[in-house]
């Protein structure tokens, strides 16, 4: 399975089977999350074995199983939500590849039942679920997909340009329409101007910047290659 099939496959997954995650696994993860942690000056943490942020029936609605999740712990910065949600999707697709369910959580945790190493400076932004699930989503997980899932939007109402758009941007545009975002909302709104693309958000919850932050990856992803400029509203080198 390539990234491309990642992101055509993946989907938020709430129910979890209680079987540990396989140790090469394990170690693929570690590798990938020491690297992103260096490459974006993070300090994500893959918690194993330990449920706790998610027994509490009350704040962990939706979910069941969760045995393992990735703290997504940063310096208190003005791009790190952008960054988490950046570099987590990277960690989501790959843990996808490998046959992994994943969901972004933002909320619906226990935010004080969380093991991770939080250094003064440094937050807590939220968590992925991860591990082992069934193949096919449970009938409670389809009900819940359905009622947070609004219709996806168009790609074109994903999009403005006053001019036609090469095949690269459609593509970029079609991984963007697949990823994750808080309560579906796909608030990112891309341009394509004068031959450069931008990608933007209201900033309107604190969730829009790790969305922002998801989207430029699969956007890059699916125009197979090119850079991003950090930052609301930046610009993409293709
Ligand atoms: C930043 C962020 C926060 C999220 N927080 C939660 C959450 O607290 N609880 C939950 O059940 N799902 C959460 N989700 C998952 C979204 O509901 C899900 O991505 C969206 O409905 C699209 O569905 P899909 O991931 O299956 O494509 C979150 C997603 C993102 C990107």
């Amino acid at each position: 399975m390539d990234l491309m099939d990642a992101i055509d496959v993946r989907c938020s997954r709430r129910k979890y089977v209680k079987e540990s995650i396989e140790d090469n696994k394990v170690v693929h993860l570690k590798n990938l999350i020491e690297k992103v942690n260096k490459e974006g000056d993070l300090n994500l943490q893959l918690i194993l074995d330990d449920g706790r942020a998610f027994q509490s029936l009350k704040k962990s609605y939706g979910f069941s199983g969760v045995e393992n999740y990735i703290g997504l712990v940063g310096k208190n910065d003005k791009l790190l939500r952008e960054k988490i949600g950046y570099y987590g999707e990277k960690i989501v697709l790959e843990a996808t590849r490998m046959g992994l369910g994943t969901c972004w959580v933002g909320g619906t945790f226990d935010k004080d039942a969380c093991t991770c190493d939080i250094k003064t400076g440094e937050s807590l932004i939220g968590v992925i679920a991860i591990g082992n699930v069934k193949k096919n989503s449970s009938i409670k997980e389809k009900l819940i997909s359905n009622l947070i899932h609004r219709k996806t939007k168009t790609v074109e109402q994903m999009y403005e340009s006053k001019e036609e758009v090469p095949a690269w941007f459609k593509d970029g545009m079609k991984a963007v329409q697949k990823a994750p975002s808080a309560i579906n909302k796909q608030p990112v709104k891309f341009k394509f101007e004068n031959g450069i693309v931008s990608a933007r958000v209201n900033g309107d919850n604190e969730y829009e910047e790790i969305d922002l932050g998801i989207a430029k990856l699969h956007f890059q992803t699916g125009a197979k290659g090119g850079k991003w400029q950090w930052g609301n509203g930046a610009e993409f080198i293709k």
